[in-house]
């Protein structure tokens, strides 16, 4: 059944999020009969269960806090940790001196996965919300990758003796991390000893450590005053709002962090008590359950069409995806049903000119959301720059309201090259502005939408069993490339090996 071709509108607005779901299938009347089908019977006491942090995570056999790492177990709040707005003041105001007595002026986050994605996409979202009063400029990278092509970049530009690196690690244990953190040891070494500072010297002020186990981080020789730690039970996708979030932080400010927190909380307080069909994240995720299920729909594209949004597809993949992509239920049975969908994207007006072609005409069929912002002050240009600004922010809604429709309905003038096939469904977050709150308010709805797609499907979402078979393979392969064992894996493996080994070393 195609889309109405001239769908009634479909908005719901929270504290300056407009969601709009026109562009699905679903009325709602269909939404409130596909829910009273699809969720299960126990849905209110599981939503509350995870507002109050008593919801379990069944396998590894804790509960889940994220939701609380934004109210009353906030890194913000009295008394729980007031050595992260001290951190964070300290280097902001250029009074954190480097080990030979000069202030910081760049920080290092050094983590992956949850410890990268939300940190690195909302310090870039957010960057313009930095005070302005702030005297001291502080530079903040991010080095997530494994193969060290982040630290080839961003070594030569900072100074040994002006930088803190932030050792970002749930585990304090992943590969990833400490393979950057172990080059950028030999790199300060190298440094520090030509100064006549030893190890220790530069450990204790240039390394912030942020994990759930402080033992493995008190061994690594961070000191107690450097170390942030968060409860386990905050899982790597969902803590960008408890210490992992430092270098959102450093890089604009307590308050814009703390009102980060407050927006994500206020979209908490919605989910929790909206009815169905004014409810985002239930809508976000009962629409995706039935284009899933019902359109054979496999994937969903992610198209911010705000240049600040650019890193909000990598950060929904690990968020979905980790999540929601098993075939394995809770409790352990095997599935035979669809999940959580492929989840992909890129920056809106960019893919118009790569690979929006394929969505308009290409075979395959997708739902996307649409990411936009309607206003945008550029209150530090002059007045005729501020209207050029405007125009040009006119014109990338423009584009994504065209673009979004074409998607859905498609157009026909009977000659197969126009034939724009349409029935692509999407759902348009539109935010009146950005702001801190806004932004916030966006990410708890997603992660609300996985928690509800989680339990429609029967999943634990708060585990990621898959990705650790890849991660141990990788060990005996290393092994093999390192000559420690001879293990042969296939022709095509161990001829690869043999041209790594003989490499350039
Ligand atoms: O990809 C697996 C994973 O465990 C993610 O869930 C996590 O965000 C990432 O690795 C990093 O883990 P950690 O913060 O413990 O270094």
């Amino acid at each position: 059944m195609p889309m109405d071709s001239q769908p009634p509108l479909r908005q719901v607005t929270v504290d300056g999020v407009v969601f709009d779901w026109s562009y699905q299938f679903l009325t709602p009347e269909a939404i409130e009969a596909f829910a009273a089908k699809r969720l299960p019977e126990n849905f209110n006491e599981q939503r509350a269960a995870l507002m109050n942090g008593t919801f379990v995570n069944i396998s590894e056999n804790r509960t889940v806090s994220h939701v609380l790492s934004r109210g009353d177990q906030s890194v913000l709040r009295d008394g729980h940790d007031a050595r992260f707005v001290r951190i964070v003041k300290k280097l902001r105001s250029g009074n954190w001196l480097g080990a030979t007595g000069k202030p910081i002026t760049d920080v290092v986050n050094i983590g992956v996965g949850g410890s990268d994605l939300g940190p690195l996409m909302t310090s870039f979202a957010l960057r313009e919300f930095a005070s302005d009063i702030q005297q001291h400029h502080l530079n903040t990278h991010f080095v997530s990758s494994m193969d060290g092509g982040q630290l080839y970049a961003v070594l030569p530009i900072v100074n040994p003796e002006t930088t803190v690196f932030i050792i970002a690690s749930k585990s304090f244990g992943t590969l990833d991390t400490f393979a950057n953190v172990d080059t950028v040891k030999v790199w300060m070494n190298e440094h520090f000893k030509r100064v006549g500072k030893t190890e220790q010297d530069w450990l204790e002020h240039h390394v912030i450590g942020v994990s759930a186990t402080p033992k493995k981080m008190t061994e690594y020789g961070i000191p107690p005053a450097h170390q942030l730690t968060f409860d386990q039970s905050v899982g790597g996708r969902f803590s960008m709002w408890s210490a992992i979030g430092l270098a959102i932080a450093t890089t604009c400010g307590v308050e814009v962090f703390r009102r980060l927190q407050e927006g994500a909380r206020l979209m908490d307080e919605h989910f929790a008590s909206a009815p169905v069909t004014e409810n985002i994240p239930m809508l976000m995720a009962l629409c995706g359950v039935y284009n899933r299920e019902e359109r054979n729909i496999n994937n969903l594209a992610v198209l911010p069409y705000d240049g600040r949004f650019r890193h909000m597809p990598s950060y929904l993949q690990q968020l979905d995806m980790e999540s929601n992509g098993k075939q394995c239920t809770a409790t352990g049975e095997k599935i035979d049903y669809p999940t959580g969908p492929l989840i992909w994207g890129g920056f809106g007006p960019n893919g118009q000119h790569a690979f929006f072609q394929h969505l308009h005409q290409g075979y395959d069929s997708f739902a996307a959301d649409f990411l936009l912002v309607l206003h945008r002050a550029a209150k530090r240009f002059l007045p005729e720059v501020q209207e050029s600004l405007a125009d040009q922010q006119e014109l990338s809604v423009a584009n994504c309201l065209a673009h979004r429709k074409l998607m859905a309905y498609g157009s026909d003038d009977g000659t197969a090259r126009n034939y724009y096939p349409g029935n692509n469904p999407n759902n348009l977050i539109a935010l009146k502005e950005l702001t801190p709150e806004s932004f916030g308010a966006i990410i708890a709805a997603y992660e609300h939408k996985v928690f509800t797609q989680g339990l429609i499907w029967g999943l634990n979402s708060f585990d990621q069993p898959g990705v650790e078979l890849g991660k141990k393979i990788a060990e005996k392969t290393l092994d093999a490339i390192q000559g420690r064992s001879s293990e042969s894996f296939d022709p095509s493996t161990d001829a690869l090996i043999q041209s790594c080994q003989i490499g350039v070393r």
